[in-house]
């Protein structure tokens, strides 16, 4: 179905790809000297390490593997390392030393920080249930989470969470985001006074409002941020791309969905916008009754089959839990409240999952290699 990405879509996803230590991506920092995209589908990328033993090797390798093998069509990915030349690595230092000066341009999030945008490709499907619900898993398996609400008008998360706290702004007039069981949150349910005050903020441009969310919200060392996203594709979806290249996605499905044509709409979408897709999660799989006995309510198999169809793996099925309902009506997520329900087992299941895929970025700064990449520079490029 998928037709082959191109050397361009490539290199637009390796921009999504970061040196967590250098604070830049691949193809700002000079490190990507070639790529090839053969007929079947194996893309060949010629990567130059700045040193042979860079610690970051690994993490860099399965971070470009991970997301350039999400471009639909691709069936392989090769990455052949070197080690720069020291002119290579001298222009390198340049670059990342300008990045750092100009840090101030960019989103205040932490390079570091793993971002999970939870899409799907029709509404209703449970988004906002799912992106709470990974993200109180994620954090009680004790990683510092943050949770966007990225449905600027349809925002959910407050009373999804049941937070009637206001965000508030800083001396340095930033936006100080509510905690939430644990969670930082910003959403712009938090921001208006009522769900009818936020009809005014309809003027304002969607994208310009996530804008402000990334730039102006004071989020701290977060190791993962999960976004919920808006139903359908457009704005957002390309606002986020501009100003996170490094979000990833997961793709919610029902069971009964027409796998095919969701897979193609979000193959789409992602093709458009660059952001790698890194899993399926299908909600609303059958019912449990009290007696153990399960029912297929809105049909089976629309998550395996989307989740083939994209070529990413399945990361959960979460059952129709009534506790759900209540729970997102109340504020009372049921990874909280009911850890032990089969939904939240289940979300416990998937977000463990997740964090296998999309394992958090390594945050040891590691002083050494920098002080040996400089130490490797001609002396010219010393002066600034
Ligand atoms: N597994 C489930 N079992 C029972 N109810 C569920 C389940 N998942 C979601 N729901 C309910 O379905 C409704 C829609 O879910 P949710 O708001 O998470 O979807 P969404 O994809 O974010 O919707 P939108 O596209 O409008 O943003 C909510 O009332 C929610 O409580
Ligand atoms: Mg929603």
């Amino acid at each position: 179905m998928a037709s082959m990405p191109t050397r361009s879509d490539v290199m637009e996803t390796l921009k999504g790809v970061i040196d967590p230590e250098l604070g830049s991506d691949l193809v700002d920092l000079g490190m990507i000297q070639d790529v090839h995209v053969s007929d079947e589908g194996v893309v060949t990328i010629d990567l130059a390490l700045t040193i042979a033993e860079c610690p970051m090797r690994n993490q860099i390798e399965s971070d470009t593997t991970r997301k350039v093998g999400s471009l639909p069509g691709v069936t392989r990915v090769d990455i052949r390392t070197t080690a720069m030349t020291k002119q290579q690595r001298a222009d390198l230092m340049s670059t990342a030393r300008f990045r750092v000066r100009e840090r101030a341009e960019p989103t205040k999030l932490s390079p570091t920080t793993r971002v999970i945008a939870v899409s799907s490709g029709k509404g209703g499907v449970g988004k906002s249930s799912a992106s709470t619900n990974l993200a109180l898993a994620t954090a009680a398996m004790g990683y510092r989470v943050g949770l966007l609400d990225a449905d600027i008008w349809g925002f959910s998360i407050p009373r999804m969470l049941n937070i009637t706290e206001r965000i508030t702004a800083n001396e340095e007039r930033n936006l100080v985001p509510v905690e939430a069981y644990g969670l930082k949150v910003v959403s712009t349910g938090l921001i208006v006074e009522s769900e009818e005050t936020a009809l005014m903020w309809r003027g304002l441009m969607l994208s310009k409002a996530l804008e402000q969310f990334l730039k102006q919200v004071e989020w701290g060392e977060l190791d993962y941020l999960f976004l919920d996203m808006p139903p359908g594709t457009g704005d957002v979806q390309m606002a986020l791309t501009r100003l996170l290249p490094q979000a990833e996605m997961i793709v919610v499905t029902t069971p009964q969905q027409a796998a095919q044509k969701v897979a193609i709409r979000v193959a789409d979408m992602a093709r458009r916008s660059f952001m790698p897709v890194v899993g399926a999660l299908e909600n609303m799989t059958h019912f449990v009754c009290d007696h153990g006995d399960i029912y297929e309510l809105f049909g089976s198999g629309g998550g395996a089959e989307l989740a083939e169809v994209l070529n990413v793996p399945l990361i959960g099925s979460i059952p129709i839990d009534p506790q759900m309902v209540a729970g997102g009506d109340n504020g009372l997520p049921v990874v909280v409240h009911a850890p032990d329900s089969p939904s939240g087992r289940a979300f416990r299941e998937a977000a463990a999952r997740l964090i296998e895929i999309v394992p958090p970025a390594k945050d040891e700064t590691c002083t050494g290699r920098i002080a040996k990449l400089l130490e490797a520079l001609p002396v010219t490029s010393h002066s600034e």
